[in-house]
């Protein structure tokens, strides 16, 4: 997806000269970018870069240093606390580790999602239901976490990360922990989201295929810096620009990556 000439109206999200500052160091310097409203933009970059960090400044989770964060055209750091709740109701968030409850059932869970959006609980088991539908899971609503594979985990917590219709999901590794098989049925669960919901995605990964089959762009974070922002048809030609991104595509794996000894400022 190209990202010129597009209507503000369009725009999900747009982050200008943002920073943060940890312990006197830039974890993020400068950064700026703008998501379009049905966009999927993965986040790659070593370990330590800054991805979580920027999610974070995303949802309102992190204070900005500088440089400000617009969702839906309101900027996050002036927002009164009701508003900015209101706000990260638009925004759902997916784990790595998918962050369930252990003592709660399939519907348990699902349903925290909508108890911490104060859905009146007769409201709740309609919308439970439907989440189930949408992530597949019939047949498993009493089930445990304890009794789920790593796919069905991950499946629970976009149910409860779409419980609140968010028009954004921010997904932190939300396939690192699982299978290629699992990886690939939850890929595809996210991109249904996306062409059947409308629902704007940015994804941090590590793994460039994971890039490959879902993401329209990619941002290539760095030190704190955005090294790279390009799309994926440009990706797959071979355009990438710089050094690190090319690196990514020929190990496929950051990580791989790292344990071929490859040092930050080597790029
Ligand atoms: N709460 C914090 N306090 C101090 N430093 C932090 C904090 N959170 C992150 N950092 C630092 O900011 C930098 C970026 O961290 P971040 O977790 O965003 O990286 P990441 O790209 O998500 O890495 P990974 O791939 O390992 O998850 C790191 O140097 C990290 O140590
Ligand atoms: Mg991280």
């Amino acid at each position: 997806m190209q990202n010129t000439g597009v209507a503000e109206a369009n725009e999900m999200l747009k982050v200008e000269g943002l920073s943060k500052i940890f312990n006197g160091h830039y974890a993020l310097e400068n950064i700026g970018f703008s998501v379009h409203r049905g966009e999927i933009v993965g986040l790659i970059g070593r370990s330590g870069a800054g991805k979580t960090t920027l999610l974070r400044c995303l949802n309102g989770a992190e204070n900005l240093d500088s440089g400000h964060v617009l969702v839906e055209g309101k900027n996050l750091s002036v927002l009164k606390e009701r508003e900015l709740l209101a706000l990260r109701q638009r925004i759902g968030l997916v784990f790595q580790g998918f962050n369930l409850l252990q003592s709660r059932t399939v519907a348990g869970n699902i349903s925290l999602g909508l108890e911490i959006l104060g859905v009146p609980k007769k409201e709740r088991q309609q919308r439970i239901q439907e989440l189930i539908h949408l992530v597949g899971l019939e047949g498993h609503e009493t089930k445990y976490p304890s009794q789920l594979s790593g796919g069905q985990k991950q499946r629970v917590g976009i149910a409860r990360a779409l419980a609140g219709h968010p028009a954004l999901l921010l997904c932190d590794e939300a396939t690192s922990a699982l299978d290629p098989e699992a990886t690939t049925s939850i890929l595809a669960l996210l991109e249904t989201i996306n062409k059947e919901l409308g629902v704007t995605i940015i994804l941090i990964t590590h793994e460039m295929d994971v890039i490959r089959r879902l993401a329209h762009r990619v941002l290539v974070l760095d030190q704190g810096r955005i090294v790279e922002d390009i799309s994926n048809e440009l990706l797959n030609r071979g355009e990438a620009k710089h050094a690190l991104t090319r690196s990514f595509i020929s190990r496929e794996n950051v990580e791989d990556m790292e344990a071929a000894g490859y040092a930050s400022s080597g790029f």
